[in-house]
């Protein structure tokens, strides 16, 4: 129940003032107060009822089960209350999206890590790296510098989720280069979001590969959501690695305050910081959390829904999260193992040449074909500035040195 209805009952259950408003009417009372004492019959009257509810929805609150009382609305935790932003009116369904797969590998062709050989690492859990990703030029370089952090890790399968229709053969032999085990498949966000805003970024991806999760019934290993343009340190690996139910962790330069995380008091987490909680009942970035997959996999209800902010809190709720099922991992959150860097993206130029330039003369037919294929530049006859080119310093159409 939250402090406004506490305010709201506590005149009501001071019975104590009550009777020393009657019992001394000579006393100096507020007008207010005296209206009420001339009212005291129907008062009474209202106190038993209202007591009568009081122990009714007691009643219920200890004796139902959490999924129980989560289904009658009666809330979920003891100090949290779930009457903001109409996030009780969120439908929790078992997901049911089809999967487009474009390729994938099982094969860890990896033979060192961290300076060990790969097979001293067999017996750890399996971290399930989930990385929703889209279309834009800076899509490559993210996913190759992401790709250079996560060759370090043992044991992970990266599930490379994006955010369109078709497969990306330019993505499928650069993810199978990496000798990482991978899953790439396409999961479009549904077009009805596309012109949101703000839009629900990278969640048709995320629930994509919650289905595949699924769908392979895995229950041993670790999930985490790594979005393809943050920063992460390799010791966030053996933290996450560990989570028996739910890992959580600071991420640094998240919005006004740089950081968001939870607040932990005797090693346990008993709050959150972040500056924005708009009635998060887990106000935490997708970065800043790990579930284990053993876990996860007893609620049939596991969810993504796709609203914009909401989408861990809702998630986590969807996992019947409670506070003291929380894990700190980061030395009790005081590290910061994760950066919600973010790029400065561009649109996408145009680079004007004719066609007949762009064979094997030089390197510059192949080298802008790649830049196409990567989604990097466009290229083409009639439109866009013309390719200039220079020599000793001085700018030449590039036909005089390409004829
Ligand atoms: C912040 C959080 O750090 C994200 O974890 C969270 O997913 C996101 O907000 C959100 O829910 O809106 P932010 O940097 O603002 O991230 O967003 P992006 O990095 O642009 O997008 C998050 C992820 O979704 C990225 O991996 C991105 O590649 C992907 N994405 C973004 C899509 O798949 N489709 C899009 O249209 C945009
Ligand atoms: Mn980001």
């Amino acid at each position: 129940m939250s402090s406004a209805h506490y305010q709201a009952l506590e005149p009501q259950t001071s019975d104590e003032d009550h009777e020393d408003i009657e019992r001394q009417p000579h006393r100096s009372v507020p007008y207010t107060m005296g209206r009420k004492g001339s009212v005291s019959a129907g008062r009474r009257r209202c106190l038993l009822l209202a007591g009568a509810v009081i122990f009714i929805v007691a009643f219920c609150y200890l004796t139902f089960s959490m999924d129980t009382r989560l289904a009658l609305g009666l809330g979920g935790g003891s100090d949290d209350s779930d009457e903001h932003h109409g996030l009780d009116s969120i439908n929790f369904r078992p997901l049911n999206e089809t999967l487009h797969i474009c390729s994938e590998s099982y094969e860890d062709r990896r033979l060192f890590m961290q300076d060990k050989p790969r097979s001293e690492y067999e017996k750890l859990p399996v971290i399930y790296f989930v990385t929703p990703t889209y279309p834009r030029r800076e899509q490559i370089p993210e996913l190759t510098r992401l790709a250079h952090t996560l060759l370090h890790v043992p044991r992970l399968h990266w599930l490379v989720a994006d955010d369109q229709e078709n497969c990306n053969t330019y993505l499928d032999t650069l993810l199978n280069r990496f000798g990482i085990p991978f899953t790439h498949m396409v999961s479009p966000m549904p077009s009805k979001f596309r012109n949101e805003k703000p839009a629900p970024r990278g969640v048709a991806n995320r629930r994509a590969a919650l289905q595949w999760l699924k769908t392979h019934n895995l229950t041993n290993g670790v999930l985490y959501f790594g979005d393809d343009d943050n920063t992460y340190d390799l010791r966030l690996f053996s933290e996450i690695r560990k989570t028996q139910i739910v890992s959580m962790f600071p991420v640094g330069l998240i919005a006004d305050y740089g950081i968001s995380g939870p607040v932990v008091r005797k090693g346990k987490v008993v709050a959150f910081l972040d500056s924005w909680i708009a009635g998060r009942r887990w106000p935490v970035d997708m970065a800043g959390f790990a579930v284990n997959l053993e876990y996860m996999a007893k609620y049939p209800y596991v969810n993504m829904p796709y609203k914009p902010g909401y989408e861990e809190d809702l998630f986590l709720r969807s996992i019947g999260l409670r506070m003291d099922l929380i894990e700190p991992r980061g030395n009790n959150c005081t590290e910061v193992l994760v950066w919600h860097t973010q790029t400065k993206s561009k649109k996408i130029g145009t680079l004007r040449m004719e066609s007949k330039y762009m064979d094997d003369r030089s390197n510059l037919g192949a080298l802008l074909h790649n830049l196409k294929t990567m989604g990097v530049a466009l290229i083409s006859e009639d439109e866009g500035r013309t390719a200039l080119i220079s020599k000793n310093g001085k700018e030449k159409p590039h036909s005089l040195i390409l004829s």
